[in-house]
């Protein structure tokens, strides 16, 4: 008998059907406070969990008596209980490599949005505004050759800054825990700690993830030591920021802009100021969301999935320590 697994997200048609080859598979489209009754139901038997989102924590656990391994369409694990899946023997799988240029790509979409006020200056023609010569009211800033600070120089921090050493010409800067000698190498970039980074960038740019270590790691202080021409962008996750001291901060003019990817709370509210700001470049989490990138993502958390419960585990796993021996 094949292993069941539930899927909880959509995904392209022949990777379904490879789920299909290998397991039972139980489908919604989401996990969501009207039908987590339901999927709860379905985990009673389930082997294997695809999907992406949710809140996998214990009490979802403790309902997943079977549960063997957890494969999440997405870099990001912020949403599972990974130390009680590790106490539980169940691996946490993710999709790391597939998603690294997409995301740079889109961080570069923020900067050059928001310093070259594309959005706001596309709203403005096609207001009708564009009546003679445009003049100062409409200059923006440049992108090249300003300093970039990149606040966790992961996979996607090392994409991010190839582009802006050998694209803009920018010095780059970063903040991380141990020195990367390869960035440091190929981008002439240079460690610092956050305090200097967040005084001295142009654009601070932010790739680290949701942990309790860096909740609102960009703190009030922390924005108040940056340019007043300074412009930050978030494509890690938004708990990342203080949200409302960057609201502030945006407001006063203490820094000039933001492109922002991510937010506190996920879909923003339409009530959120920072919707209501010119200077606010504000995307719906679209940093992996090209159709080729979220095609590869599901390709890989399927691959994953299938090793996990298969036995053959290579790359990807997140609670690694429950491989060895
Ligand atoms: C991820 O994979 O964690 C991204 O945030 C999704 O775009």
């Amino acid at each position: 008998m094949k292993p069941s697994i539930v899927l909880y997200r959509p995904i392209p048609d022949e990777q379904r059907r490879r789920l299909a080859q290998h397991f039972s598979v139980t489908e919604f489209n989401a996990i969501t406070a009207e039908n987590r009754d339901d999927v709860l139901k379905a985990m009673v038997t389930a082997e294997g969990l695809i999907g992406m989102g949710g809140k996998i924590d214990k009490h979802f656990l403790d309902h997943s008596p079977k549960l063997r391994a957890v494969s999440t369409v997405s870099v990001g694990y912020d949403s599972f209980d990974v130390e009680e899946m590790t106490r539980r023997g169940i691996l946490m799988m993710h999709t790391p490599t597939v998603l690294t240029e997409t995301v740079a790509d889109t961080m570069m979409a923020l900067m050059l949005a928001s310093a070259r006020r594309i959005v706001e200056l596309a709203e403005w023609i096609k207001a009708g505004q564009w009546k003679g010569d445009i003049g100062e009211q409409q200059y923006s800033h440049d992108v090249h050759h300003k300093t970039i600070g990149i606040v966790g120089m992961g996979r996607i921090g090392m994409a991010l800054a190839q582009r802006a050493h050998f694209g803009f010409n920018m010095p780059v800067l970063y903040m991380s825990r141990r020195p990367h000698e390869e960035a440091e190498n190929r981008f002439n970039a240079r460690r610092c700690d956050l305090d200097t980074l967040m005084a001295e960038a142009d654009f601070v740019c932010i790739t680290l993830p949701h942990t309790p270590e860096t909740e609102h790691l960009i703190s009030r202080d922390q924005l108040a030591k940056m340019k007043s021409s300074g412009i930050l962008i978030n494509a890690g996750r938004g708990a990342v920021v203080d949200e409302a001291a960057l609201i502030e901060a945006l407001e006063n003019k203490t820094i000039l802009a933001a492109g922002l990817d991510v937010f506190e709370t996920e879909p923003l509210p339409v009530s959120s100021p920072l919707l209501a700001m010119p200077n606010v470049v504000a995307v719906p989490h679209v940093g992996s969301a090209t159709h080729e990138t979220r095609y590869n993502m599901a390709v890989c958390a399927v691959d994953n999935l299938i090793a996990a419960l298969n036995g053959t585990v290579k790359e990807n796993c997140v609670n690694s320590v429950l491989l060895k021996d």
